[in-house]
């Protein structure tokens, strides 16, 4: 059987070209990036763009200084990636093989899926229940037998948080290595330091791309015990990070009062454009990250459309999918959400009339 493979979004470029729109008009609700400019960075990164004939330091000794300031640890427990992504083949690449098991909930991020099968392991996928309830019980006993368990936390797509204690039953029941993607984890308040400090068989992976809004960089990295990163290290390529992004990655995490102010609106402004979705009759979920996700019903994919050809591009899911009548909305700048709730208003009143 063929390996599952990530589908990837169309452009705003290609988006502004199918439907004659202006690409600064295009606003993604589907990438759960951040809305702030980078204005910050040019003065960073000019300097060094005389000297890109060299190649990066590959140890990106300067990622794992910042990171483990930024988080209170020691150095020797990070790995730099690009993106938390890369840090995904990582562990596949160090833990997962053939003969060997992976086992994550579904729905969830779809690269766990697809890491695992590259490396050939099974792949043990726990649905979640019709009414989005966790599956404790079989998550959890699938994960006693997993080389590498993979937990997403908050979980994207569906936005919830498990609890403390769920996390550390699995942890300390599993033969293998348990990995948690933080990639949400400043916007539901979540400090896995001592975590990692507590669990040997613990990897934390970490992004620049979501609250530090930079996803365009392509920086995330791994926090572990030392003897688990340095497997992680063994496998990495030596300069997957470009000299700038590297640097940029380590500004933004010694300086991380810019992040925590735009967390700080976010969270805020999550909770407005909540109750305006539910204002127009679209309940959310609740969620402990900065995307919501809404049941449309069968209208689902009429509406995805119906907001792209206005330049609001917003997370549909495949015919496939257990969420194809949901659509997931980035939590973004005020005026941003304005266009979205305004365009559903009219979309849901008038043009597509909403029958679940
Ligand atoms: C749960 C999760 N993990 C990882 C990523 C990718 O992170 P990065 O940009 O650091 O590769 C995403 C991006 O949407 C995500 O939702």
């Amino acid at each position: 059987m063929a390996a599952p493979r990530y589908r990837w979004q169309p452009t705003s470029a290609e988006i502004a070209k199918r439907f004659n729109l202006d690409i600064r008009d295009i606003v993604r609700f589907d990438h759960n990036t951040s809305p702030f400019s980078t204005d910050w960075a040019p003065s960073i990164v000019a300097p060094m763009a005389q000297s890109l004939n060299e190649y990066p330091g590959a140890s990106y000794s300067e990622i794992r200084d910042a990171a483990a300031g930024y988080l209170g640890i020691t150095d020797d427990m990070v790995v730099p990636g690009a993106g938390i992504d890369e840090i995904i083949g990582l562990v596949g690449r160090a833990f997962l093989g053939k003969g060997l098991r992976a086992t994550a909930v579904t729905p969830t991020y779809p690269l766990y899926e697809i890491a695992s099968a590259q490396r050939q392991a099974e792949f043990i996928a726990v649905s979640y229940g019709e009414d989005f309830e966790y599956p404790f019980e079989a998550f959890g006993e699938a994960a006693q037998t997993s080389d590498v368990t993979w937990l997403c936390i908050p979980n994207n797509p569906t936005g919830d948080r498990i609890p403390d204690d769920t996390i550390s039953s699995i942890i300390e029941q599993t033969r293998g290595v348990v990995v948690i993607d933080a990639a949400y984890a400043e916007f539901s308040g979540d400090d896995w330091a001592p975590w990692i400090e507590a669990y040997d068989n613990l990897i934390v992976a970490y992004t620049m791309s979501k609250a530090f809004g930079l996803a365009g960089l392509r920086v995330g990295f791994s926090v572990s015990v030392p003897n688990l990163a340095d497997r992680l290290d063994s496998v990495r390529p030596p300069g997957s990070i470009s000299s700038m992004s590297a640097a940029l990655a380590s500004v933004a995490l010694s300086e991380p009062k810019r992040m925590q102010r735009h967390v700080e609106g976010l969270v805020k402004e999550r909770t407005r454009l909540s109750d305006s979705l539910s204002s127009l009759g679209i309940d959310p979920r609740p969620s402990s990250a900065n995307f919501l996700l809404c049941d449309f019903g069968s209208q689902a994919p009429q509406i995805a459309e119906v907001l792209l050809t206005e330049g609001l591009v917003v997370r549909r899911f495949p015919d496939d999918h257990p969420l194809v009548h949901f659509l997931r909305f980035t939590v973004r700048a005020p005026d941003e959400n304005d266009r979205l709730i305004n365009a559903l208003r009219q979309g849901t009143a008038e043009t597509l009339p909403r029958t679940p």
